[in-house]
């Protein structure tokens, strides 16, 4: 079996990769700090998939910590690497713990790369490089915008980092731009876990309606768009988990054509802040108690893949609606009231 790094991988989204690669055939192995996740994801991950992936609690920015990780599985098939802060109004205020992190992180994993015999890096990246882009649906050709935030910026800088580093060294790199990833495993054992009080959409959605919040904040009624509110594209968890393991196996294969890609990974539709809220109150039954507020600083109007390099160079496509992503948020919501992730849970 081929042994994958997942760098964050008991992380959102890392955790429903590794689920992925168990399932095609990979033996994942995982590197996480902890520091905005939970060891006990280990063992979920195991109950969906009867298999515990190997896990080493281990920060990044530790190098010589890292290079004696790699130097144990220096057999190593392909990295894919999510460690990384991801809050953009915390990178606003506190830009050098970004900028430390999510750099030095991706700066000694390169290096630490140089050891293995095969160099395949798969790197998270995200639509934000693209700010309000001037077409849409956009496309991996639009112009990138100057950040809005540390955290954006260091998404932008990680790519340069990447393109600069496989031009002269034997690595190979396929970059996701992510859009909205929502939702949580059909089983509900495993889902995002916010730390404190959400910033994103969905798990603010699910903790009020589980009564965790009073209510939803719904920001800006005045966009100009088909109800007023911003427009994203929202992508299911596991769907976006599998464009990582089509990218790694299309890497595997030599079949890339550069050294570095990048694809977007979205559905290609956007919804509204309201059809968002719409979609969840109509698969769970349950009613939302929101209002509307003023405008977020730095949200975007309106943006939305265009999905057509994936589809046919990665041969992928994301699979799941609206209202799956919200069926199985929901689920994943419910889980967690049961105390899963508490002591003894
Ligand atoms: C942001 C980042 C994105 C990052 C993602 C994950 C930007 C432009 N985007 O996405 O790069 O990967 O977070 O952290 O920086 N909303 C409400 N009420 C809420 C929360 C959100 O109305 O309580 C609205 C927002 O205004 C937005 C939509 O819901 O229109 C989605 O917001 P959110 O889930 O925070 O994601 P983004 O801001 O799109």
């Amino acid at each position: 079996m081929r042994k994958i790094l997942v760098t964050g991988g008991t992380g959102y989204i890392g955790s429903h990769t590794v689920v992925e690669l168990q399932k095609s055939g990979f033996e994942p192995v995982i590197i996480d700090n902890l520091s905005n996740s939970n060891a006990k994801i280990v063992d979920l991950i195991a109950r969906i998939t009867g298999r515990k992936p190997l896990f080493e609690k281990l920060d990044m920015c530790d190098l010589p910590a890292l290079q004696s990780f790699f130097e144990k599985h220096d057999d190593i098939a392909g990295v894919i690497h999510f460690a990384a802060y991801k809050a953009v109004g915390e990178s606003v205020n506190n830009p050098l713990k970004y900028y430390r992190n999510n750099i030095v992180s991706l700066l000694n994993l390169l290096q630490c790369m140089e050891m293995l015999q095969h160099k395949n890096l798969v790197f998270s990246s995200s639509c934000t490089v693209y700010g309000q882009p001037d077409n849409l649906p956009v496309t991996e050709l639009a112009p990138v915008k100057p950040a809005i935030s540390p955290y954006g910026n260091t998404k932008q800088i990680a790519e340069e980092i990447i393109r600069d580093t496989v031009s002269q060294q034997d690595i190979m790199a396929i970059s996701l731009r992510y859009f909205n990833p929502i939702g949580a495993h059909e089983s509900g054992l495993i889902g995002e876990l916010p730390l404190g009080v959400p910033d994103n959409l969905v798990p603010y959605i699910t903790q009020t309606a589980i009564g965790k919040r009073e209510k939803l904040t719904v920001f800006g009624n005045d966009y100009d768009t088909h109800d007023g509110t911003c427009i994203r594209d929202y992508i299911y968890v596991s769907d976006l988990a599998k464009a990582h393991v089509v990218a790694l196996n299309r890497m595997l294969d030599e079949k890339n054509e550069q050294s570095h890609e990048i694809f977007n990974v979205g559905t290609g539709t956007g919804y509204s802040v309201l059809d968002a809220i719409n979609s969840f109150e109509k698969t769970t039954g349950v009613n939302l108690n929101w209002a509307f507020s003023d405008r977020r600083p730095g949200d975007v109007e309106q943006v939305w893949a265009d999905t057509t390099l994936a589809n046919l160079k990665l041969g992928w496509k994301a699979e799941k609606d609206l209202d799956v992503m919200m069926a199985t948020a929901w689920k994943w919501e419910q889980t967690l009231a049961t105390g899963i992730m508490e002591a003894g849970g």
